[in-house]
């Protein structure tokens, strides 16, 4: 397994009021999955990804990252684990804003133990996977909102993490570029990528291959996505109408 949780309580402290999160999540992740979370707005979809991204830590229960136990890690150890293993995707993409698209890639490089000159390479690289080879020195002010999110998703990518956290990866950019950002996170799948997803997009849900749904704090359901949607076929579909429509 890449990724065990179990028994996860989150209970967030607010001056005397106890805000209870995570009320005993349990799920197990393997290897080249991808598994959407569903759920209403406050019902603990971003606490569970950040404790399992280790930016958080759990009030109870267990999180395993490939048989890493973190729930007894220090700040340190976390990031170090965070660096090494996980590759994180916001909504709000949280690129540093005056650095390139270069830069920001390269970034998480400059905390791990690759070698220095194989950075830039690496990251020029990743830059041409998610197409964006003629954008790699602008600054995010000087790029889309999808264009943005590739530059995370190449960012994310750049350490080779044991797995994807996508935290509603197309909340904040248009139908078309939520399109292009599916057919990346599904092709980076099809390569053996893993990949956790949370979306409130049934549609955008239906490109992974499970989703787990979640109401006030737990996992209330789950299904395996029967009829999956290929992000890159709806692309290309849409192209060819338009395409026609131009006859
Ligand atoms: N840092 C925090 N401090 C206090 N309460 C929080 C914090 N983060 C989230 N919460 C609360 O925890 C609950 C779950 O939030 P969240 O995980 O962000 O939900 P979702 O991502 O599903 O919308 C909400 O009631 C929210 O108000
Ligand atoms: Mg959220």
């Amino acid at each position: 397994m890449i990724l065990v949780v179990r028994d996860a309580v989150k209970i967030y402290e607010l001056g005397s009021t106890k805000v209870p999160a995570l009320r005993g999540v349990s799920l197990e992740i393997e290897k080249g999955a991808f598994t959407s979370i569903m759920g209403p707005s406050g019902s603990g979809k971003s606490t569970l990804m950040n404790i399992i991204g280790c930016l958080d830590r759990p009030t109870e229960g267990i999180v395993e990252i490939e048989g890493i136990d973190t729930t007894k890690m220090d700040r340190s150890q976390l990031a170090y684990l965070r660096n090494r293993k996980i590759g994180f995707i916001f909504q709000s993409f949280n690129l540093l804003p005056r650095a390139s698209a270069l830069d920001n890639v390269i970034l998480p490089c400059l905390y791990s133990d690759q070698p220095k000159n194989d950075y830039k390479e690496k990251a020029l690289g990743l830059l041409k996977l998610v197409g964006l080879e003629s954008r790699v020195m602008h600054k995010p002010n000087e790029l889309s909102g999808g264009q943005k999110q590739r530059v995370a998703i190449a960012r994310a990518l750049v350490n080779d993490p044991a797995i994807i956290l996508a935290d509603e990866p197309t909340g904040n950019v248009d139908s078309r570029s939520g399109l292009e950002i599916m057919a990346l996170l599904q092709k980076l799948n099809d390569e053996g990528m893993t990949i956790l997803m949370v979306t409130h997009d049934r549609y955008i849900a239906q490109h992974s291959k499970r989703i787990v749904f979640f109401g006030d704090g737990k996992i209330v359901n789950e299904e395996v996505v029967e009829k999956r949607e290929y992000a890159a076929h709806e692309i290309e579909k849409r192209s060819t109408q338009e395409g026609e429509e131009l006859l």
